[in-house]
């Protein structure tokens, strides 16, 4: 028997409770949340014409007479300066083709926007012809334009899918003889989140939103980093007009994972400003990370002098005024310009991502200093570094308690096992401490990046087993979020991962159903569960929380089943009458290695049913490996 006593509340849950970890892992951004379905648009990748083929070109046999692209350095835009200069030799079809993102993923009817920039210097090249393609070359709607300026000029253009298909490719195909001067090859589905230009997958951006997700983390991760401090993610080249967003490599282009991905680059088509929309959009709190002046201790751990620091904190105090100051500023009219003259009331930072050590204290301080001097109000988020288990993270988290940091972000890529016995974890931190984000955590069922580390039921459970823990300490616990947030099926470098897609369709993992149960029921004020006194932390392989929402009017009770058994259980629930109508949500899958996938999405989701409460005791059956969600109403 639990028991619970509903008039006694500990502290209000924070809305920020459960969110969103996004970084640009796993083709999470260009090539996934970010529609644009050409890769290398504007020819800047390290291998230029990487992404694009040119399937009759005789350039093989060193016969240059059909034609062949090369792309120079002569364009006005300084920060993406390549374009593609095409000598046509013969008029024969002579053609480029962008194989998209592991391919193009079309539907039947619907529509595509694409733009692009052409020079045609000699006005000798008579037409240009757009066609989505297969793998047989059959023709999936198709479009074109005549290149009449000898200048640069913009071509908009739209045009219709004949047929569904999951790895289209686009040629682009020349009539006439002579050169012809392309930058800037775009192509979007019309149908994006919201219908907006650079947009955002549908798909994937209603997976988030259903979620209702508290807060919105972004860029990452190690991205905010960087391998150097030259490739550290800098918010200021992410804004503004998004041909003037220079290119670069992406700090996940790894031999990682189960894929090489040396076509893995950052456009920043996907930005700041997007990043920022995303977040009000989906009504979460934005929480953008910085670099603190210190590339990734993964890789060179190259440090900014503290003397240096200055440009680092520019950025904060800049990225400050991007969001919330007023038309006025310069940051602010940046924004406005952008399309968003009102603020994006920004209340948290971060300062660093997985840093630690003497060296990120040192470089905190100095943060903390310029940034509160001039935005009081603005809450900082410092790190610990990556596993709670090691000397760094102590030593971190000595030194910010002294330094009464407000936030602080752990992070744990931990067993199944290692989730079910820590969730007790917060019961004996400090209440007058600083406060905790559990920022990055997923169950791993193997350690490491591959195949075999799986987003598996039983991953799932034991993360519900731990985020009771989690909101039974509220007070000190203020926001928490799963990583990665998202995943590409061919190209990823990190497993496992919360969303899985490819370029038509995406699911959502068992993991996934189990961070949108806990934030839909996340209520406005803790209560206490408990059997014989205690916390449930797994005696009988019973998990537990529970909460009461004042909006609604209801009680939530979360008990978490781990046991390969059934059990029966009795809530006790005293200090308040309840309607007996209520209603039990049960997420739960036979095996531990269940899984969700592109062909049964939905085999681990959550089922309701109504409830019958008798009296003040609720009688529940959990079924084995089950999280369930018991609502009763207040009278
Ligand atoms: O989530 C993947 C990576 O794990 C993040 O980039 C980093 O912060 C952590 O080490």
């Amino acid at each position: 028997t639990l028991e619970v006593d509903i008039a006694k509340t500990v502290t209000k849950i924070q809305p920020t409770m459960f969110g969103l970890f996004f970084e640009d892992i796993n083709f999470a951004a260009d090539g996934g949340l970010y529609a644009e379905m050409i890769k290398n648009r504007s020819f800047e990748f390290d291998k230029p014409l990487m992404g694009w083929e040119q399937p009759n070109t005789k350039r093989s046999s060193m016969n240059m007479q059909s034609g062949v692209a090369a792309p120079v350095n002569v364009s006005e835009n300084k920060n993406n300066p390549n374009f593609c200069r095409i000598l046509i030799n013969d008029d024969k079809g002579y053609a480029i083709i962008n194989e998209g993102f592991r391919g193009m993923g079309i539907k039947k009817d619907a529509k595509y926007n694409l733009s692009l920039k052409v020079a045609n210097p000699g006005g000798t090249i008579k037409k240009i012809i757009f066609q989505f393609i297969d793998k047989d070359q059959k023709v999936l709607g198709e479009t074109s334009i005549i290149p009449s300026s000898k200048e640069w000029n913009n071509y908009t253009l739209q045009f219709t899918a004949t047929q569904t298909e999951a790895k289209a490719r686009l040629k682009i195909t020349f009539e006439g003889t002579g050169t012809i001067d392309l930058d800037m090859i775009s192509l979007f589905p019309e149908d994006t989140w919201k219908n907006r230009k650079n947009g955002l997958r549908k798909d994937i951006v209603q997976l988030l939103y259903d979620m209702k997700p508290g807060f919105l983390r972004f860029p990452g991760g190690c991205i905010v980093e960087g391998r150097t401090l030259a490739d550290r993610y800098q918010w200021k080249k992410s804004v503004g007009e998004v041909e003037n967003r220079k290119t670069m490599m992406n700090r996940w282009n790894v031999e990682f994972g189960h894929k090489q991905t040396p076509d893995y680059f950052q456009s920043f088509g996907l930005g700041f400003y997007e990043y920022f929309q995303l977040s009000e959009d989906i009504g979460a709190e934005p929480l953008p990370i910085l670099s603190c002046g210190m590339a990734c201790q993964y890789n060179t751990g190259e440090l900014a002098p503290i003397e240096e620091l200055d440009p680092y904190i520019k950025d904060a105090l800049d990225l400050i005024e991007f969001a919330n100051g007023t038309i006025d500023t310069p940051w602010g009219k940046l924004r406005s310009d952008m399309g968003h003259p009102k603020p994006f009331n920004l209340k948290y930072i971060g300062v660093g991502n997985e840093q630690w050590g003497p060296d990120y204290i040192e470089r905190y301080k100095v943060f903390e200093k310029a940034i509160k001097a001039k935005y009081p109000k603005i809450i900082i988020v410092s790190g610990s570094g990556p596993s709670p288990d090691g000397e760094h993270f102590d030593y971190a988290m000595q030194e910010l308690k002294k330094l009464d940091a407000e936030l602080i972000d752990e992070h744990y890529y931990k067993s199944p096992q290692w989730f079910r016995e820590n969730a007790g974890r917060y019961d004996s931190y400090d209440r007058k401490g600083p406060k905790i984000f559990a920022g990055e955590y997923a169950a791993q069922s193997v350690s490491g990046a591959n195949p075999n580390n799986r987003n598996n039921w039983e991953c799932a459970f034991s993360e519900a087993a731990f985020m009771t823990g989690l909101e039974r300490n509220a007070e000190v616990v203020t926001l928490t979020s799963y990583a990665p947030l998202m995943a590409h099926e061919e190209a990823w470098q990190w497993t496992p991962d919360m969303i899985w897609f490819n370029n038509l369709e995406t699911y959502g993992s068992a993991n996934y159903y189990v961070q949108k149960l806990f934030s839909l029921n996340k209520g406005t004020d803790l209560l206490v569960i408990t059997q014989d006194g205690k916390p449930l932390t797994g005696q009988n392989n019973l998990y537990a929380s529970a909460v009461k929402d004042s909006k609604t009017k209801e009680v939530i009770i979360k008990v978490v089943n781990t046991s390969a058994e059934a059990q029966d259980i009795i809530v006790d629930l005293k200090g308040n009458k309840l309607e007996s109508k209520g209603n039990l949500t049960t997420l739960t899958s036979p095996n531990l290695q269940d899984e969700n996938t592109f062909s049964d999405p939905k085999k681990i989701s959550p089922k309701e049913s109504e409830y019958k409460l008798k009296g003040e005791k609720a009688q529940l059956k959990l079924p084995a490996y089950s999280v369930n969600v018991l609502k009763l109403k207040m009278i």
